[in-house]
């Protein structure tokens, strides 16, 4: 058993960064010492809902971290101590029928429902009762234990503190991409919530050879880091007919739209902005209704859910992370802020008010 330090979410109060228990790694585990972990928005939706009572608590949050292998569990084979690695905050079995069928990213491994949510067996306590990880990971924490199929190894001459964001926002943005949607130059794109994840949707979209890239915010701050990562156009959904405007600038014909916001709403604008036949996107964490008009159906619209940028993360994120050495993708300008685990509270204050593209939380020095 393991003291560290770890930023502990119980109830309506402001996080504070306490002492817990974290148990050694099982055969199949492996114990990672965190160095970096960003604030995803899906923290906050947790957070949220926590505090609302529809989430058990207490819990440590955080699923887009980077850190180095300390110890392994005697099954272990991927990764040894001292390898750098981004966790991924859905582990792999790479046995069940998803596994082998080509999408790791719905696995159904055995274990999850009982790591992630009633906490049958957390590897967590705080002072002596069960602390759960919020997205499978509990990244704003100094140590985690994960199981071996959630660790990749990545190459070591990147900073492990902007890597992290390979954990959630860089996958998940650039796999829809890539992976969910499958684009192909030269079509029309939108973009809706120019977040963490919309923004590397939007760079996903130059990577792939988009023709127009139209960006769509209430926030008119994000449009110019918009604008450097590939958008073409850009829409405040604050003040403009976001509709009209799409009509407009695509002339009827566009191709994807990619919701990046997590609202019922915005799901059916992404389905009502694309032209017949064309494909909207549903990449942000949705849990209100969705309903669509059904003519849009009839006129062959798809709409279609992306898990993880429908990644195989063992494959994508060392890929990912070449591509950005490589100059192809941008993840130093994504992060605004770097902060230490103690400043918790104000970076999620930044995330709700829009003010940052990402945060980082700094848990160790290296
Ligand atoms: N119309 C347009 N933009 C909106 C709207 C709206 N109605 N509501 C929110 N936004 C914008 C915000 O201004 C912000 O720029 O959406 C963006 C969301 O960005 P972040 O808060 O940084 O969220 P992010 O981490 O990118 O996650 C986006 O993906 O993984 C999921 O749970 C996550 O649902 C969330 C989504
Ligand atoms: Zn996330
Ligand atoms: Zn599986």
């Amino acid at each position: 058993m393991l003291e560290m330090r770890a930023a502990v979410l119980r109830g309506p109060e402001p996080m504070v960064v306490e002492q817990v228990e974290l148990d050694g790694p099982e055969a199949s585990e492996v114990l990672v010492r965190i160095v970096a972990c960003g604030v995803c928005h899906s923290d906050f939706h947790v957070l949220r809902r926590a505090r609302a009572g529809a989430l058990p608590i207490p819990t440590v949050l955080g699923h887009e971290a980077a850190g180095v292998v300390e110890a392994v569990g005697s099954s272990v084979h991927t990764v040894e101590p001292g390898d750098h690695v981004v966790l991924a905050f859905r582990p792999t079995c790479g046995r069940c029928p998803y596994c082998v069928r080509g999408t790791p990213q719905i696995c159904e491994r055995p274990d999850r429902r009982s790591r992630s949510a009633a906490g049958k067996r957390p590897r967590l306590r705080l002072a002596g009762q069960p602390l759960l990880q919020g997205i499978g990971v509990g990244g704003f924490a100094e140590y985690t234990v994960m199981p071996e199929g959630g660790v990749i190894p990545i190459r070591k001459d990147v900073p492990l503190e902007t890597v992290c964001l390979v954990g959630c926002a860089v996958t998940t943005g650039v796999g829809a991409v890539i992976y969910t949607a499958h684009i192909e130059p030269g079509c029309d794109v939108a973009v809706l919530g120019l977040g963490g994840v919309g923004l590397n949707i939007v760079q996903g979209a130059r990577l792939a050879g988009a023709r127009r890239i139209i960006g769509i915010d209430r926030v008119a701050a994000k449009f110019d880091l918009a604008r450097q990562l590939g958008a073409t156009d850009l829409i405040d959904a604050s003040s403009e007919n976001v509709l009209e405007r799409v009509q407009a600038i695509s002339g009827g014909y566009l191709d994807y739209a990619f919701e990046a916001i997590g609202r019922g709403e915005t799901v059916r604008q992404a389905f009502e902005m694309i032209r017949p036949g064309g494909t909207a996107v549903a990449v942000g964490l949705t849990t209100e209704e969705v309903t669509l008009p059904g003519m849009g159906l009839l006129r062959e619209k798809k709409l279609v859910g992306s898990m993880y940028g429908s990644a195989s993360v063992m494959d994508a994120i060392p890929r990912m992370i070449d591509l950005y050495c490589q100059g192809q993708l941008c993840l130093d300008e994504l992060i605004s802020k770097r902060r230490p685990l103690e400043e918790i509270n104000e970076a999620f204050a930044d995330l709700q008010s829009g003010a940052v593209a990402r945060s980082v939380l700094m848990i160790a020095n290296r």
